[in-house]
């Protein structure tokens, strides 16, 4: 078991778009026990490989937050094929800590994704689960929650942030 630390807002590595997973194999299965392990300490619902720190396109989302195995998702290269709908909620993120902020997302998606034995998959997500698609590939693509507000509420939290950093409460 290994927990890894979290990057931060302000971490070059999350505002990089994450390289294609080109290979499954040992490190990469070790990588996604890793990020098991992490997001379950945080405790979170999704976790994106540049969260901690490596630049590859895979992602975890458990809505039960290992309450229920079977609700673990492993996605590997994943991609939005459909959309549908759109519903505005609260969203926070791991690595924006104690912040929270509606953000417009579609209703449905499905995902075309491999899965963590290189199978290549469909799934349809609703509700909470079509957020946190969304979140996550976001981050592949090196975008953040924040990114989509507009005005005060963007400038609130970003002002927050910086005064933190200042304090050394940051990162
Ligand atoms: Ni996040």
């Amino acid at each position: 078991m290994a927990v890894l630390p979290i990057r931060k807002y302000g971490d070059d590595v999350l505002r990089k778009p994450a390289e294609p997973v080109t290979e499954i194999n040992e490190s990469l299965q070790q990588l996604i026990e890793d990020m098991v392990d992490t997001m379950y300490a945080a405790p979170g619902v999704g976790l994106a490989a540049n969260q901690v720190g490596v630049s590859l396109r895979l992602m975890l989302i458990d809505l039960s937050v290992g309450k229920r195995p079977e609700e673990l998702h492993v996605f590997i290269n994943p991609e939005i094929i459909e959309a549908e709908g759109e519903i505005t909620e609260e969203e926070g993120c791991l690595s924006i800590p104690d912040f929270v902020e509606v953000v417009t997302r579609p209703e449905r998606v499905k995902l075309r994704y491999q899965d963590r034995n290189g199978v290549e998959r469909e799934m349809w997500g609703d509700g909470l689960m079509a957020r946190a698609m969304c979140h996550e590939i976001d981050h592949l693509n090196g975008t953040l929650f924040v990114d989509h507000l507009r005005g005060f509420k963007k400038d609130r939290i970003i002002r927050k942030i910086a005064k933190l950093a200042k304090s050394g409460m940051w990162g």
